[in-house]
């Protein structure tokens, strides 16, 4: 069956979507009780509910500044007084329930705490980055992971998690690449809502179903040069058409919050943002959920140059759509004030307040408080062994396989001597990638492990470390050389550490820093074979010894299973089927970069002609395009077919395809679908991907794959955000990456033309 979210998609596009609160929608009971609550409250409590603070009682050290309550006893007192709703970032049974009593028991209105973490891509057990999850083209298996994450975050007493990392990113400088689904919008919304799903699973009442939260309201991946926390100066168009369908997406599989970005959008922090937080999510998206502010961002308006003073900055985030007010304690400080002098409508704090309460009633917490924080089920669920196999198989199906000349895969049998060359060998400090806080760390399986554990004699492996990761090691590349030159084949494993990537870790070049890349020139040039696996959070610029290498892998950060895995790509065990998630550049200076970038007046076609779009120094082409990934097996497309090459305005065409497994493996391939318009109102994107389907096949075997397409598949955001679709030729192409495939036309027909 196609992946069809074609309805989600445009009518995330329209803005036409409508949202259950909750999913099971709330009694008339539960209506009336979160009324009368709200009817008995101080304008403090209300503040207190509208607040989220790091969770003292049962501390972790995520990153971010450390400000506000740093003790459980301050914080109990707070609890207490009812001024605090939300407890952020602590995992663990026994601190949740000291915390919940004193919410339920203690305070005036025994309102329960929600509690909140980042659990990004996996809490103990560690699954792959975001970014390497998405290059198994696999909602089905993203939905998979993200309920067992649910799984392990809600035993360990959380309700809720600060993801899906919704933003589309373009520009490989920034750091949160990582945590996303990369660069396109239909991949990005068909992996939002799996997430959603995964998450929340069924029933939003049962105890391991885990909030999600999309974020980061919007267009936080579109910052200037990829500088994190930076500007964004965006059009309407490009915004309501890149940046808003996954929220749309997300929203739609039932996601009750989100987070406003710390970015500013034109001149506007989003923080501050009524327009967008207002009119936008809740008029236009049918949002019904509440919005959190990231971390401090209500107080940043200040730096930002929008608020004169705390005071200021709590009034314009509250007056904007900011229902929950993340550790700075803004507004908990002054709303109550801001009332009292009619800067900020009750009925206002109301609104924030009833959305809150909603959320709490509709994940069961009034009617059981004690949800998720059961300490037999933390025994069991929170790191349960079960939960590995699953990460080793989200993890070889992350894997990338760039490039192949005919070295891969290696033959067990064979008893070669590998050299294991590089930082990543033997490490296991940078397994599992930016989010692994609750982590047990130095558990994960490295490289070097996973190979001893797939080698019929382990004693074949050298390792030799050659470099630090950003400083040469004194002699490292004569040891390194001369492991290499004992061994029949080398593997390189290179690339970034997993602080490099993540919140602010922008990078002004997105290269092999350059210790390995010269430990990379010094060993390929003795001449063995040489297999290159990469560790990095985004799309890397590869160079000569690196670039050249016979096989190269995209292996990101694969989490606790990270050398098995690796081990089960090389020796066959698994056959590679990702797909890149982001395009690889030839240099840095060609970001951002992205495949459904636009024609321009002067496009390439004869790279020795000059005047025409392009640098001087490089082609701007990808190394490595969105979509490209090799597998042992070698798939052929044939025989397209359109069911029509007229496609009327309120009809569908069919297109198939056959793809044959003309290899010797079982294997699994991702037939992409692209489509172009080739003359609109507003230019289009040279192509753009509008369905995938992922299909295994066994040796010789042949499979049609089929896909619809209809005219809401072609619009796009015209002038006045208007949603259309505009008659005339589109090119079609079904391929393996997004610069191959065959190639179709076909021709969209208005309504009154076909009636004629
Ligand atoms: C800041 C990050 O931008 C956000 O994604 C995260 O959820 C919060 N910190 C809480 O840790």
């Amino acid at each position: 069956m196609s992946i069809d979210r074609r309805s989600v998609l445009a009518a995330a596009l329209a803005g036409v979507f409508t949202l259950p609160l909750p999913r099971r929608a709330l009694a008339a009971a539960e209506v009336e009780r979160v009324d009368a609550l709200i009817a008995r409250m101080t304008v403090e409590e209300k503040a207190g509910q509208m607040t989220c603070l790091t969770d003292s009682f049962r501390p972790y050290n995520p990153p971010n500044p450390q400000v506000g309550i740093q003790n459980e006893r301050q914080l109990a007192d707070e609890v207490r007084k009812g001024r605090v709703g939300c407890l952020f970032n602590g995992i663990g049974v026994a601190g949740a329930r000291r915390a919940q009593q004193i919410a339920v028991k203690d305070s005036r209105l025994g309102i329960p705490l929600l509690f909140a973490g980042d659990v990004i891509h996996g809490l103990r057990t560690i699954f792959p980055v975001p970014i390497a999850e998405a290059a198994t083209f696999d909602p089905a298996l993203a939905e998979r992971t993200a309920r067992a994450m649910a799984s392990e975050a809600t035993a360990a007493g959380l309700h809720l998690t600060f993801a899906p990392m919704v933003d589309v990113a373009r520009d490989q400088r920034w750091g949160r690449v990582v945590e996303g689904a990369g660069e396109d919008v239909y991949l990005g919304s068909l992996l939002a809502a799996a997430r959603v799903r995964g998450f929340q699973g069924r029933d939003l009442r049962r105890d391991d179903s885990l909030l999600a939260c999309p974020k980061h309201f919007a267009a936080y991946g579109a910052v200037a040069a990829g500088l994190e926390y930076g500007s964004v100066d965006i059009s309407e168009e490009t915004l309501r058409e890149t940046h808003l369908p996954p929220f749309g997406s997300a929203f739609a599989a039932g996601a009750l919050t989100t987070m406003a970005a710390f970015s500013e959008i034109n001149g506007v922090p989003a923080t501050a943002d009524r327009d967008l937080l207002t009119d936008l999510l809740r008029g236009e998206m049918k949002f019904r959920g509440f919005v959190f502010s990231d971390y401090t961002a209500d107080e940043e308006l200040i730096a930002h140059g929008f608020a004169e003073d705390e005071r200021d900055a709590a009034r314009l985030a509250v007056l904007a759509g900011v229902d929950m007010s993340m550790q700075s304690g803004l507004y908990i400080r002054h709303i109550p004030d801001l009332v009292k002098s009619g800067a900020v409508p009750m009925e206002t704090v109301d609104v924030a307040v009833r959305r809150i309460l909603y959320v709490k009633t509709a994940i069961g917490l009034f009617d059981n408080p004690w949800r998720s924080l059961n300490e037999d089920m933390e025994k069991a669920r929170v790191g349960a062994p079960a939960l590995q196999a699953l990460s080793r198989e989200a993890a070889a199906r992350s894997i990338v396989l760039l490039r192949n000349e005919g070295l891969l895969p290696l033959d067990p049998a064979k008893g070669q001597k590998i050299a294991l060359i590089g930082p990543f060998g033997e490490d296991r400090a940078n397994l599992y990638g930016p989010w692994a806080f609750y982590a047990e760390k130095g558990k994960g399986v490295d490289v070097a492990a996973g190979l001893r554990a797939a080698m019929p004699d382990p004693a074949q492996l050298i390792v030799a470390k050659g470099s630090e990761i950003l400083g040469p090691i004194d002699g490292g590349i004569a040891q390194a050389v001369e492991a290499a030159q004992a061994a029949d084949i080398v593997i390189l494993a290179l690339g970034e550490s997993q602080d490099m990537s993540g919140e602010a870790q922008s990078r002004t070049v997105i290269e092999i820093p350059p210790p390995q890349q010269a430990l990379a020139q010094a060993v390929t040039a003795i001449g063995k074979p040489v297999i290159v696996l990469l560790r990095h959070g985004r799309a890397l610029a590869l160079h000569d010894g690196v670039a050249n290498a016979q096989a190269i892998l995209a292996t990101w950060f694969l989490g606790s299973q990270t050398g098995h895995a690796i081990a089960d790509i090389l020796f066959g065990r698994e056959n590679p089927s990702g797909k890149l998630p982001v395009s690889f550049p030839w240099e840095s200076g060609q970001e951002p970069f992205f495949y459904d970038r636009k024609s321009t007046g002067r496009p390439v076609v004869d790279s020795n002609i000059e005047y025409k779009a392009r640098y001087t120094t490089t082609d701007n082409s990808a190394r490595f395009p969105f979509g490209h990934g090799l597998s042992y097996s070698e798939f052929v497309l044939d025989n397209l077919k359109l069911s029509d090459t007229a496609l009327r305005w309120d009809r569908a065409i069919e297109i198939t395809t056959r793809l044959t497994n003309k290899g010797k493996r079982k294997g699994s391939e991702v037939v992409q679908l692209y489509i172009r318009d080739r003359v609109a109102s507003r230019t289009r994107p040279i192509r753009e991907l509008k369905r995938i389907e992922r299909v295994t096949l066994g040796p010789g075997e042949s499979k049609t794959v089929r896909f619809s397409l209809s005219r809401t598949d072609l619009q796009f955001v015209g002038s006045g955000n208007r949603i259309i679709a505009e008659p005339g030729a589109f090119d079609l192409w079904v391929g393996q990456s997004s610069t191959d495939g065959l190639h179709a036309q076909f021709t969209l027909y208005a309504a009154e033309a076909v009636a004629r």
